[in-house]
């Protein structure tokens, strides 16, 4: 059983818990809810992988979320797109924004290229505006890569 230990930070937490032969479903499972329970203030925090056009909902911790964002919609589709970082202070001020949970006001989404191409995003969703900032944004990232 992986169990959460002490003092790590979270990239050396979630590095813990990826077993090399796990393949990427229990270890995507597992980040999400390590993330889930380590930050503070989220209300849903998981993964969108990429299927041709559209991202499709992976595993995630929170309430149930929409399984299909076009690729360019929302600030999922829109991150991928662009394979830019986007860090949402207030997503109601987001043209296009897709509301899966009414509680989220904020959101930090980070895509996932391992090569260059977006395979997916990592999608982190607070019910606080300005919930992220550039230091959490840069730890997020470090996790993701
Ligand atoms: N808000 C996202 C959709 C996914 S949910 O937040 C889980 C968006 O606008 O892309």
């Amino acid at each position: 059983m992986h169990e959460v230990q002490e003092g790590l930070s979270l990239v050396e937490e979630v590095d813990a818990l990826l077993g090399e032969d796990d393949g990427w479903l229990p270890q995507l499972g597992n980040a999400a809810a390590a993330l889930f329970h380590r930050l503070g203030d989220i209300n849903w925090v998981g993964f969108y992988l990429r299927k041709g056009e559209e991202l499709l909902l992976g595993p995630f911790q929170g309430k149930p979320a929409c399984v299909r964002i076009a690729m360019g919609r929302g600030v999922c589709g829109t991150a991928a797109l662009k394979k830019e970082i986007l860090r949402v202070s207030n997503v109601h001020e987001f043209p296009g924004h897709i509301a899966c949970d009414t509680a989220s006001n904020s959101e930090l989404v980070i895509p996932i290229m391992p090569q260059g191409e977006v395979v997916g995003v990592l999608d982190v969703d607070s019910p606080l505006f300005q919930r992220f900032g550039v230091e959490e944004e840069r730890e997020l990232a470090a996790v993701v890569q």
